[in-house]
């Protein structure tokens, strides 16, 4: 018999702290410590998200050994996340990868963090899972850091067809939000008000730009300059209307990312669509998605909640294919911090 192949992945790009385990592409364990420590300060602050990766790093990796079953003399492989991300926190879990991987004499799989976003949608629990997409697919990838229009041509061969000019999607709600007043991050905040509000009580600007480009800097901006002149009138204006305020930025939101994804669709004719990303946990981005597979017949696929938002199993099913291609990184490996690297 074969030995199986084993690989623990860790994801430290941002503010959470994650380790998966998976054994021949199936998942066993995924484990997160999510960092409360920058709620307090209305935004992730990256020496503070550093310092409780090296606190949570350990924990986290023993935690989903050991919830896998697996000994760590068993593991084939470590895949980690390279970048992009915050260059404090990568160093935290590239180090840590290099160490163990040294000390238990494995190779290592350096990961881009989207695209492991982009393949969450072929994370498996379990042998008689089937429901991944066939390439090519579409790939709306939608995080705080950014929105882009991926072409997946392969697990290793992707094509930006558009992408943000300045902020991303997540960005534009967490600004919003926090204009507001309410907490951070925004997203969930705001998706929670949207169930209970008007998504047509107001309209904000939309941008107008050509091709398959995003741009949410002008939302922004309109929300902000809306508010202003409504609490002028009201003082209170916020929380007399939070709710139909979350629902119309919400909606606009999701017909902004809708409008360009139609836009691909159409013209590579592939309909084969998925969603990834921290936006895509959104209730109203969610909903669009399954109108879109029943109006246009798109074949949708939306991840589970817990592989919206960073985690090490999309990580490590990236991982899992390098590994097969003998795709591996030398031990000098260096976090990047930009995609552009
Ligand atoms: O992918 P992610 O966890 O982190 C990176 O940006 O890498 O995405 C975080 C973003 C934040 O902007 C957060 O507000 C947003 O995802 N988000 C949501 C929801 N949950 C998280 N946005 C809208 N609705 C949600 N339910």
């Amino acid at each position: 018999m074969q030995k199986p192949i084993i690989i623990l992945a860790i994801e430290s790009s941002c503010d959470d702290t994650s380790a998966a385990v998976l054994r021949d592409g199936i998942l066993l364990s995924n484990v997160t410590a999510s960092q409360t420590v920058h709620e307090a300060w209305g935004g992730v602050v990256p020496e503070l998200a550093s310092r409780a990766h090296q606190q949570n790093i350990v924990p986290v990796v023993d935690h989903a050994l050991k919830k896998a079953g697996v000994e760590k003399e068993e593991l084939s492989a470590i895949a980690f996340t390279r970048g992009p991300g915050l260059m404090g926190s990568l160093l935290v879990g590239v180090s840590f990868a290099k160490g163990l991987a040294r000390s238990l004499g494995i190779p290592m799989i350096d990961v881009n963090h989207l695209q492991g976003h982009v393949l969450a949608h072929f994370i498996r629990e379990s042998d008689d899972d089937h429901s991944q997409p066939s390439f090519p697919y579409l790939c709306l990838l939608v995080s705080g850091g950014n929105s882009q229009i991926v072409k997946v041509n392969s697990y290793d061969n992707m094509e930006i067809l558009g992408q943000t000019i300045d902020d991303a999607a997540g960005e534009a709600i967490d600004k919003c939000s926090k204009v507001m007043g309410l907490g951070y991050p925004g997203g969930p905040i705001i998706d929670r008000l949207a169930r209970q509000g008007n998504p047509d009580a107001y309209e904000f600007s939309k941008p107008q730009i050509k091709g398959y480009d995003y741009s949410f800097s002008g939302l922004k901006t309109s929300f902000l300059y809306h508010l202003q002149d409504w609490q002028k009138e009201d003082p209170d204006f916020v929380e007399h209307h939070k709710e139909d305020l979350a629902a119309s930025l919400e909606k606009t939101v999701v017909d902004i990312l809708m409008k360009k994804l139609r836009l691909a669709v159409k013209d590579t004719g592939i309909r084969q669509v998925a969603v990834a990303g921290g936006v895509s946990a959104n209730t109203g981005l969610r909903n669009a998605f399954k109108d879109h597979a029943r109006r246009y017949h798109w074949k949708i696929f939306i991840p589970k909640f817990s592989y919206t938002t960073d985690n090490a199993a999309m990580i490590g099913i990236t991982g899992y294919f390098k590994y097969q291609a003998g795709d591996f990184c030398d031990i000098d490996a260096e976090p990047f911090a930009r995609i552009t690297q």
